[in-house]
Order: structure tokens, then sequence, then C-alpha cells
């Protein structure tokens, strides 16, 4: 038969004409997941062993294999490495390298091994890296979160409902509820690393592999947990990419209203911190300007995130099984989730520790607003007075203090009196901002000496001390 005109492909053996030029480009996927080729040399090396122990190949032709790799990972690790779009994906690219280098041996690497279990590993080895990243991150923005909440453990700021002064609290209780959102942050992603640390190689194209191989052995030289169940599921299955962008989706959400907080503080009109200047911009025009542009950056990155969680699921929702080339569009979601979370993680570790706190105005902002009203209305139920009662007793104080611009510790006993007979002086005690952190000493108050206990008690979560 003429053999011109044929597919030069490694799969080509079936075709009578060239890919079209469109066709190629449109296919390829090396320009993005040549990022997973550590992990897909790593891989690679794990299945030539395993063939050379079960004697699927010969131990001359696994060393000559393992070597082989060995050398072209070398090759890429110096950037002296061309990748070939008319070779696909990252997979064909190192394999035909492979050949290309020793030959006969190299042919035999993909016995008893597809791209699709070999692609479904090699995300997943990457991915339980990342992870790793990132839970060391999570562990870091942590720490800084905790020795910030120690200096600011007795420091008074208002807590907001429905962004009204509510109630008193401290701002170490405050940087302790972020702590507590990234804790959750780090078990989710621990409980996905589990699942994400399954092995498919043994799942072949969908169906598994006649040949004698060893998945024991290879998830072992692997680090993977355990091997997977079922091979149509093992080549299909994107779960743990979803779950990981779920997870990834919730961290952002919380970075995202830690950095709505920032803004607010360090805008003017709270003045409650300052931004170091290494990281806020200026404006082109407003000589004045300090903006905080790497919170607001962080807050937007949010949607970024939470679009590629989206995608993902559209991605997969139409998928009959097993493996579809549908999921080489998993990637470039993933990849992109995976950088902007540890950067977003990065920019919280820096800015933390370099945060001024404005101790004063925090104060202050407390005293207004009518911050210890409940405090009144809980001092009377301690007199004795009906809680609904209290309630409502506090209620016209209060519109009685505002219309003489007055602050509920502003007012003399006798015109208290006037609202209830048994308040007496104890009560200014109750009135302070102080008194009211300081009596809300319950697990999980805000009281100084209840927030620093808290902090101790995170540490030993954390394993510092
Ligand atoms: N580049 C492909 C991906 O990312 C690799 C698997 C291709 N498998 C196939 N049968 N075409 O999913």
């Amino acid at each position: 038969m003429n053999g011109e005109g044929r597919s030069n492909k490694p799969w080509g053996g079936r075709f009578t004409e060239p890919t079209d030029a469109f066709v190629e480009r449109f296919t390829a996927s090396v320009g993005f997941d040549q990022r997973l080729a550590e992990h897909d040399i790593q891989g690679s090396i794990a299945h030539a062993r395993m063939l050379g122990k079960v004697g699927v190949i010969s131990e001359a032709e696994r060393d000559a294999i393992v070597t082989g790799l060995e050398a072209i990972r070398a090759d890429i690790r110096t950037g002296d490495w061309v990748w070939s779009e008319a070779l696909e994906d990252v997979h064909m690219n190192i394999e035909s390298a492979l050949v290309g280098r020793i030959g006969e041996a190299g042919k035999k690497l993909h016995t008893g091994r597809s791209r699709n279990d070999q692609v479904a590993t090699d995300l997943r080895l990457y991915l339980r890296e990342e992870i790793d990243v990132i839970l060391a991150r999570i562990e870091q923005v942590s720490r800084a979160i905790l020795d910030v909440a120690d200096a600011e453990a007795a420091t008074i700021m208002p807590g907001f409902t429905h962004l009204q002064v509510a109630q008193p609290i401290t701002f170490g209780h405050h940087l302790l509820a972020w702590f507590e959102m990234l804790q959750r942050d780090g078990e989710r992603l621990a409980e996905c690393r589990r699942r994400v640390n399954v092995m498919p190689l043994g799942s072949a194209a969908l169906a598994g592999t006649g040949f004698p191989l060893d998945r024991e052995f290879t998830a072992r030289e692997l680090g993977f947990e355990t091997i997977s169940r079922n091979s149509l599921d093992a080549v299909s299955d994107r779960d743990f990419v979803i779950e990981f962008c779920a997870a990834a989706s919730l961290i952002l959400v919380h970075l995202s209203r830690w950095s709505e907080e920032l803004v607010l503080w360090a805008s003017p009109q709270f003045d409650f911190i300052e931004l170091p200047d290494r990281f806020c911009t200026g404006s082109s025009i407003m000589p004045q300007k300090k903006n905080p542009d790497v919170p607001e950056l962080i807050r937007a990155k949010t949607g970024r995130v939470s679009g590629h969680l989206l995608s993902l699921i559209m991605l997969m929702k139409g998928q009959p099984l097993a493996y579809n080339r549908d999921n080489q569009e998993d990637k470039e979601p993933l990849f992109d989730t995976v950088d902007t979370v540890q950067d977003c993680l990065s920019a919280y570790t820096g800015m933390l520790p370099a945060l001024r706190v404005n101790r004063d105005k925090m104060l202050s902002a407390a005293q207004t607003g009518f911050s210890t009203a409940t405090d009144l209305a809980d001092y009377l139920v301690g007199k004795g007075v009906a809680f609904r009662e209290a309630h409502g007793i506090v209620g016209r104080v209060v519109n009685h203090a505002a219309s003489e611009a007055k602050d509920l510790v502003d007012l003399s006993l006798d015109v208290l009196k006037k609202f209830s007979p048994v308040i007496e002086k104890d009560v200014f005690d109750v009135l302070t901002v102080e008194g009211s952190v300081a009596a809300r000493d319950l697990p999980g108050g805000t009281a100084p000496d209840t927030v620093r206990r808290a902090i101790r008690e995170a540490r030993t979560r954390l394993g510092v001390s």
C-alpha cells in the first residue's frame, strides 16, 4: 500500500490521511499539560519498574526505560526542551522522546496502560503535591493570625451585624473567627486529599488489562494509599478535581470576606488599620491615594475560582462512561485554581504581620452606636426584670440618649432611674465597652482572657507553642 499521506501519529495505524492542521491545534493539550511532565515521568518510571517486576518486560528493558525517562526529566528541568503540538499532549511527547533515545525498549513502556489511566494518575500525583503546598500555606496564615490576635487580645473594636455597630468585641476575637474559617478549609482539603490519593493505573483504557500487572506494587512506588476499585470509574472520574475546586472556592470565599473587611477598615471612614505600603498601590491622577489593591484583587479572584468550579461541574455533567476527550478541559481551570489559591494565601502571610492597628480609632468606634445597650438590658434582667421587658426599657433609654446626642454611659443615674427604679450606681460598670467585653467570658466569647485561652488552644491544635 502507498504510505504517502498517512498519519504520522503514534496512534496513526488505522488512519489514511494526516490530521487537519486545525484539528491538530484544536485537540492539542501540550501547551498546558506540559505542567504534568514531572508527574508523568514519575508515573511512567513506577509503571516500568512494575512491568519489570512481573516479567512483562525484561530487567534490561526496564533499566533502559528508567534511565531514559530520568534523562528526559533532567533535560526538561534545564528548560532545554521543545514540546511538539503535533504530538498532542505531554504523554505522547515524552513517550516519543523516550523511543527516540532508547529505541525498541521505549515502545514497551505503554504496555498494559492507556493515556486514560495515565492522565488520571498524573493529575492525582500533581494535585496531591499541590494540596500539600496549600496546607502548608494555610498553616503559615493560621500562625500569622494567631500572632496578631495575641497582640490584639484586649483591643476593643465594634462588632457589627448588618454593618451596623452591634456590640463591643475584641480585635483578637475577630481574628480568631478568621482562624476558625481557615481551619475548616484545612480539614476539607485533608479530606479531599484522601480521595485524590487513589491510583487509577491498571484500569488501562476503560476495562482493565489482561497483563498480570501488580497494581499494589505501582501504588506503593507512587505513594498512593489505595488502588481504584473500578476501571470505568477510575479513568473517567474527576470528582476529586471538582471537590478540590469546591474546597478552594470556599478558601477564596473566606479570603474574600477578610479582604472586604480590610478594604473597609483601611478606608479613612473607618481608619481601623493601615496596610503596609508595600502591599498597596497609588493612583495615576490622585497623589494622595493609597489603595488596597491586593485585598481587592483577592476579592475578585474569588469569582474566578468559583467560576472554575462551575465550569468543571458543567464539564462532567453530560459525560457517559467511560473516558471522553472532554476531560482534557479539566486542566486549565484546575491549574489556575491551584495558582490562585496559593498566591492569595501567600498575600495574607505577607500582609497580616505588617498590619498597623489603630487601637484608638477602634475603641472610639466601639463607644458609638449604643453598643452596650444589650449589657444594660442584661443588667436589668440581673435585677429581676424579664428580658423582653428590659428590652423595651432600654429601647426607650436609647431613644432618649439619641435625642440628647449622648451615649448610654453619659446619662446620669437620676435620668436612668426614671426609666427603671432598679437601676443603681453599679450600672456604669456594665455600660463601658471594657465591662461589656469582659462579661462575655464563656468559651467562644470575646473577653480578653477568653481570647487568650482560645489562642493557646489554637496553638496546641496547630502543634505550635
Ligand atoms: N490529553 C488527554 C487528556 O488530557 C489525555 C488522554 C487522551 N486519551 C485519549 N483516548 N484521547 O485527557
